[in-house]
């Protein structure tokens, strides 16, 4: 590591959560469409508070088990491939290229705005691979912020990108916003339908056999349960049936949150239960009637939709609130009738090779 590269990696960790947030939200306009919305998701996925709460804990595994972390919520274990159901992430080897080629130009300004430093970097990888900046914009934030999460070892040393670039297809972006935006029109009778509507959720672009049916105004946890495409519990222990972890089906575990790339507008509105529920456990906080992380055991297809799910839950909003990593731990776990989370294991770590998860 030079002397350059060090101190971007300092200019780096001198950012916090609202310096991020203000980069996302001024770098959106000029992140392609087909990454706004993925960006933004994986933001969701990978929170800095979440990190740092655990990185300054002095015991990090107690404090995980307090706010029932299951799954794989470590950037670390997953630094290329947690982007993968960005469009940019095609360009991952690349991206972090540039990334590491910039800091080793570091000029050491730690004034500099995120956004400026995102948008050279986004440039000089775009002239690399020949495309618009703006496709490699949404990539190159979250290529920064897994630089934040892990290390310059971690993040220069994964190599994984081969194998999962490989798996992309040749679509442009405008096909894949064409795919989101399409709507099933039923047969040629079905403005007679109503409740034997049948309405397609991807759950990965990337592969045709990645997808179920929910029927009209179906919960999407629901509609999981019927794909068996795979053995998802061998896969990952907290899918007890289908693609989509769940437990409660009742707006109280956190288990089945998804990110919702295309199609929000034909989920149902969020109820009052999921509103509450989705900020308590420290997923969004807004208060958009139909936002794009969701609770796939409370949402309800009204149309095709494409969704992400994420690699892990918790359950922490409230506990980040609290403080410190100190007071965190000394606080008493939330209280409902699931069982504790136990500490995630190897074995449990969740096989990404099959599904648009975050990672
Ligand atoms: S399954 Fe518990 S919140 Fe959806």
């Amino acid at each position: 590591m030079t002397d350059r590269s060090t101190a971007f990696v300092s200019f780096l960790s001198y950012q916090d959560s609202a310096a991020w947030q203000r980069a996302l939200d001024s770098l959106a306009p000029d992140i392609h469409e087909v990454d706004r919305t993925a960006t933004d998701i994986w933001f969701h996925f990978f929170p800095l508070d979440l990190f740092l709460a655990l990185e300054q804990s002095d015991d990090a595994d107690t404090l995980a088990r307090k706010l029932l972390l299951e799954g794989e919520y470590r950037l670390a274990a997953q630094v290329d491939t947690s982007p993968r159901f960005l469009y940019g992430h095609r360009f991952w080897a690349e991206t972090k290229q540039a990334v590491l080629e910039y800091a080793n130009k570091f000029d050491g300004n730690e004034a500099r705005e995120l956004a400026n430093v995102t948008h050279e970097i986004a440039q000089t990888a775009a002239r690399i691979v020949k495309v618009d900046a703006s496709l490699l914009t949404g990539i190159t934030l979250v290529a920064l912020m897994t630089l934040r999460q892990t290390s310059l070892a971690a993040f220069s040393n994964a190599t994984d990108a081969k194998a999962i670039r490989a798996m992309h297809t040749n679509k442009q972006p405008a096909e894949i916003l064409r795919e989101r935006a399409r709507d099933e029109g039923q047969g040629i009778l079905g403005f007679l339908r109503t409740e034997d509507k049948k309405w397609t959720v991807r759950y990965d672009e990337s592969r045709k056999d990645r997808r179920f049916t929910c029927i009209n105004s179906e919960e999407i946890a629901s509609g999981a349960a019927r794909d068996h495409h795979e053995d998802w519990h061998a896969l990952d222990p907290r899918r007890s049936e289908g693609p989509i972890p769940v437990q409660c089906r009742a707006a109280a575990c956190g288990t089945c949150w998804i990110g919702v790339l295309g199609g929000a507008e034909k989920l149902s509105p969020v109820s009052r239960l999921e509103a509450t529920a989705i900020k308590e456990f420290g997923y969004i906080n807004t208060d958009e009637e139909r936002p794009t992380i969701r609770l796939a055991c409370m949402a309800q297809a009204n149309g095709a939709v494409s969704i992400v799910i994420p690699t892990w839950n918790g359950f922490f909003g409230k506990y980040l609130q609290t403080g410190s990593p100190a007071q965190m731990l000394s606080t008493e776990l939330p209280g409902y009738d699931f069982p504790v989370a136990s500490q995630t294991t190897e074995s449990q770590t969740t096989d990404t090779t099959n599904i648009q998860t975050g990672a």
